[in-house]
């Protein structure tokens, strides 16, 4: 992606540390976090310096790199982060096969991330044919070049779309409480596409006005049967795209498609802490008696879904 006309990976592999563009800090500041250790990777993942289940992955390959000699520990500390995005687990093998093949890890590492860009990019000339001129789209969560590494899943063909000259305007949900919507418009802005973030549950009330001509969101963990989870309120969003007759896609790469479950009732969803509610900017918005549930993700089935954008194939 390109940031203020320099060439920008979501982060990189510089002299023994990995450098992440620290996304907790966007879009108001630009600040990089040096890795050094296993520990500092499996924090960045934690944390949400890195996120989005494609750069996870593509961050615990390089955490593996950085855990060399101790491959079986350093697999276990970085698969306990994150519990949804398939690509962590997927990465997470993909380096141990790798590596007790007699592999160079950060050879293997290497690959593992260009592959994961080449599929963006193919990824997003498959779904780019899907897009019109003059279309209104909808995404949900951040599910661009800073979740993947570079390009996007969600956003790769809209990025497409609009380079070969097409018009569109995105929706961006903002997406409480992480509000990766701001992710989402930050790289939209960089690319000159034309946007408005709006709250979650505005979403319907676009759809219903004929604001929206579809959807595309990005995917943690595809089950056999194509039921998926993605960011929390992704659900509701498929089922009003359905009442409202708006096509619903799903973007997302082959080392998301968990072929070990059947369904998505099988998908461990992550919940994460009362502060992603209760604070704002480090400032309490609800006193201590307020009991919350914050979980990171749903799960929506796959009636739901028009298309599955993948880098081989639009599977209907
Ligand atoms: O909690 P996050 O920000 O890691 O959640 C990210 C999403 O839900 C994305 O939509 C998903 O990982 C697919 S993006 C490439």
């Amino acid at each position: 992606m390109k940031i203020e006309g320099k060439e920008y990976r979501a982060f990189w592999f510089e002299n023994n540390t990995v450098k992440f563009i620290d996304q907790r800090k966007l879009p108001y500041n630009f600040e990089i976090y040096t890795a050094k250790t296993v520990d500092d990777i499996a924090f960045a993942i934690k944390d949400m310096i890195v996120r989005g289940a494609p750069a996870i992955g593509a961050a615990a390959a390089y955490g593996m790199v950085l855990g060399k000699g101790k491959t079986h520990e350093t697999a276990n500390k970085l698969s306990k982060t994150r519990p949804t995005a398939y690509d962590l687990f997927y990465a997470i093998d993909y380096m141990e096969g790798e590596i007790n093949k007699g592999k160079n890890p950060i050879d293997a590492a290497n690959n593992y991330v260009e592959d994961v860009i080449d599929r963006c990019k193919n990824r997003g000339k498959n779904g780019e044919k899907l897009i019109e001129d003059g279309m209104r789209i909808l995404t949900h969560c951040n599910a661009g070049a800073l979740a993947t590494v570079d390009y996007g899943t969600a956003l790769a063909p809209i990025r497409l779309a609009h380079r070969t000259g097409k018009k569109l305007f995105v929706y961006a949900d903002e997406t409480r409480p992480r509000c990766q919507g701001l992710l989402t418009s930050w790289e939209l802005m960089q690319e000159g596409i034309k946007h408005s973030v709006i709250a979650d549950n505005a979403a319907g009330y676009f759809m219903k006005n004929g604001e929206i001509d579809m959807v595309i969101v990005g995917a943690d963990r595809i089950a056999k049967n194509g039921d998926f989870a993605n960011k929390i309120g992704t659900y509701e969003k498929a089922v009003l795209a359905k009442e409202n007759d708006i096509p619903f896609y799903v973007a997302a790469p082959v080392s998301t498609f968990d072929k070990n479950i059947e369904d998505g009732s099988r998908i461990k969803i992550e919940e994460r802490e009362r502060d992603e509610l209760a604070k704002i900017n480090g400032k309490t918005i609800m006193p201590e008696w307020i009991v919350v549930k914050n979980p990171a993700f749903d799960v929506t089935p796959s009636k739901y879904v028009t298309g599955y954008i993948t880098e081989k194939e639009i599977v209907k």
